[in-house]
């Protein structure tokens, strides 16, 4: 016997605008994400410029408005000016974050040409682990500023006429790790943030600045950190950094998918101390949240430091390659629905990341075509059918308890409606492990749509993956739901991943 769940849906009751950007990406120079991944000139799949047509192809599918980069970790020992102008002049470098070799062959500028032919922005993050507030506004000059001075006319000479105006910049990364290079305390990260922050912003006052918050939320600062850095920043910066990867290291599957409630709790705490913030500081202006890490992200720990211990100082080694099942998949898209309830407030996210390293797609070594993980399709879904307005999840489902969580909901929904094209997605995961649920919607408040398609990923194997040439996990679409005088009563199968999409027309019309 099924378990039942039901919801209201009404497009009067609005969560918030999706901003598009929480449907964005990251690309660190590490492992084979650049090199080998978005980059491998001399194979006949890459362009004139040595990009790979595939993998931009990819990217495309799933309609990535904003890309982080350089880093991540790497961007805390980033020598940018090592990445400009001509190439054999451009020197090698050891990269002491991951213990590899940069060859600087792809650059600021190389990456722009590259985001422009996906039709993506760029997230650029400054270094101020090792280097600090002269050399951010360099890059920042360099990057955005017309002409006429020292790094603007440096970027002309390497033949870039227009700046990028890129619009979004990182205050470095995860400054809170020991881990990092030039790893600080909050006092230490709040004043140089601060200080960054009031200079990049004179240099170019539509710029839009993210302060990092803790790396994750066991982080044993968290939410000081918060509290601290952004009594400092709170002036300047616009945006404070979230970072969250989950394993199932533990192999307990309901366990596993109950850890979107964490990533649920941690958003609410970083948005009462924000609130905090802005309350002791009589302030007007809300700190929104870039969520600018986030995915599943376990499997590949144990090569990563097999690689380190034995073959460190490599070009493109194959570290981070997380290969991925299908209940991560299942994960992938109940976090991306946590984002989405947060609409209101998240307004940036990237899955980290978008090729080879912990990603959605990924190449083979040696060459061969590209290929799309299980993660891919809970994104594309997001991604494609996710954008509009956000509406008040009202939802009545049984729950169960794991072992590290109490009450965990059997299903998790979010409903977008999307009012310019006249479309409706509900986004729902069963992630009862044992048991299916007969769905009932009450869609009375959204007259005039019509169901135009149910579609649906799962599989009898919770484990299995994807791989060249066999995609095990791909969408369906499925007749398991049915819109009768505004009731939607949909069967979502244990452990799925449910895309119901509405429109005004008439299927078939
Ligand atoms: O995405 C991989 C790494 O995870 C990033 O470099 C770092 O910021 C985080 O710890």
């Amino acid at each position: 016997m099924a378990k039942r769940a039901a919801m209201v849906l009404d497009r009067k009751y609005k969560v918030a605008e999706v901003d598009k950007r929480i449907f964005g990406s990251f690309i660190e120079h590490m492992g084979r994400a650049v090199y080998d991944g978005i980059y491998q000139p001399g194979n006949p799949l890459s362009d004139e410029d040595g990009f790979r047509r595939d993998v931009m192809e990819m990217v495309k599918e799933l309609h990535v408005p904003i890309v982080r980069y350089p880093g991540g970790n790497f961007v805390s020992s980033f020598v940018w000016e090592d990445s400009v102008g001509p190439l054999e002049l451009r020197p090698k470098r050891l990269e002491l974050a991951w213990q590899a070799l940069e060859t600087n062959e792809i650059g600021i500028n190389e990456f722009a040409r590259w985001a422009r032919k996906v039709n993506t922005e760029i997230m650029m993050a400054v270094n101020l682990g090792t280097r600090g507030m002269t050399d951010a506004c360099n890059l920042l000059e360099y990057c955005n500023f017309p002409g006429g001075t020292k790094y603007s006319d440096l970027r002309i000479s390497h033949g870039v006429t227009d700046p990028y105006r890129i619009k979004v910049w990182c205050l470095g990364n995860e400054m809170d790790g020991a881990w990092q290079q030039g790893h600080k305390t909050m006092h230490e990260y709040g004043r140089t943030a601060e200080e960054t922050a009031k200079l990049m912003k004179l240099i170019d006052p539509g710029i839009e600045l993210v302060s990092c918050g803790s790396s994750h939320r066991d982080m044993p600062t968290f939410p000081e950190w918060e509290r601290v850095t952004l009594e400092h920043t709170y002036d300047y910066v616009d945006y404070v950094s979230m970072h969250e990867y989950y394993d199932n290291e533990a192999d307990d599957v309901a366990d596993f998918l109950a850890k979107s409630d964490d990533m649920d709790d941690f958003i609410c705490s970083v948005i009462s101390v924000c609130d905090y913030v802005r309350a002791k500081k009589r302030g007007r202006k809300k700190i929104h949240l870039s969520f600018d890490e986030w995915n599943v992200w376990f499997h590949s720990k144990a090569k990563e430091r097999e690689i380190r211990e034995n073959t460190p100082w490599g070009v493109a080694m194959p570290v981070l390659e997380d290969i991925y099942t299908f209940e991560d998949a299942l994960l992938v898209g109940l976090m991306l629905i946590t984002l989405l309830k947060h609409a209101d407030r998240v307004k940036m996210a990237c899955l980290a990341q978008l090729v080879n390293v912990i990603a959605p797609i990924m190449t083979e070594q040696g060459g061969g075509p590209a290929w799309r993980q299980t993660i891919f399709y809970p994104f594309l879904h997001a991604s494609r059918y996710g954008r509009g307005v956000v509406l008040q999840p009202v939802i009545e489902t049984p729950v169960h308890d794991t072992k590290c969580h109490e009450r965990v909901s059997d299903m998790e929904s979010v409903a977008v409606w999307n009012e310019e094209k006249e479309e409706l997605t509900i986004f729902a995961v069963n992630r009862n492990p044992e048991e299916d649920i007969i769905l009932t919607a009450d869609m009375r408040g959204m007259e005039g749509y019509w169901l135009k398609e149910h579609i649906l990923l799962e599989h009898a194997d919770r484990k299995v993956c994807n791989s060249a040439g066999r995609e095990a996990v791909s969408p369906q679409v499925v007749d398991r739901s049915e819109l009768t005088e505004g009731i939607l009563t949909s069967m979502l199968h244990r452990l799925s991943w449910n895309v119901i999409r509405f429109g005004k027309e008439k299927a078939g019309e």
